[in-house]
């Protein structure tokens, strides 16, 4: 089973990017943290990252062939994007929701986000760790059971 890790804008700065309040991990140690749990239940990723709304729908369509599952962060996007709404609930599979920061405890327009209503589940809080979670929910999800 394949599962595509979408990432919306700005995450490509993580490391550098308000380190109270996401840390000092980059993309790419979470992509490798992602790797392993996905090595240990049995799974491929495809993880990607963008800055462009157009871009991350595409890919939303794309994996409705080539992927099992989607878990996205999809950073800003997440409160203003009714295209990835619409793309998520177009690709018919199991989606999570991941945000590093607990988006309930920041400025109030983070608290709605767009894609909540279309997703399995929802992680927030839990720096780059929610998206090995979300890849352990997923693997039960799926029912991909190597776990
Ligand atoms: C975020 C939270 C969003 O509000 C913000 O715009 C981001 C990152 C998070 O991971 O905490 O870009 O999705």
């Amino acid at each position: 089973p394949e599962i595509m890790i979408l990432n919306g804008p700005n995450l490509n700065m993580l490391g550098v990017r308000e380190p109270a309040i996401y840390g000092r991990e980059t993309l790419g140690d979470i992509e490798d943290a992602c790797r392993a749990m996905a090595e240990d239940l049995g799974l491929g990723i495809d993880f990607r990252q963008s800055n462009h709304e157009g871009e991350l729908v595409s890919w939303i369509h794309e994996a409705r062939d080539s992927a099992d599952g989607i878990v996205i962060n999809a950073g800003a996007y997440t409160h203003t994007s009714v295209a990835i709404l619409d793309a998520l609930t177009l690709a018919e599979l199991p989606v999570i929701e991941v945000h590093l920061s607990n988006i309930y405890k920041r400025e109030s327009f983070r608290h709605h986000s767009y894609i909540s209503p279309v997703a399995q589940g929802v992680l927030c809080g839990f720096g780059g760790q929610g998206y090995v979670l979300a890849l352990q929910a997923m693997a039960r999800i799926i029912g991909q059971t190597d776990e």
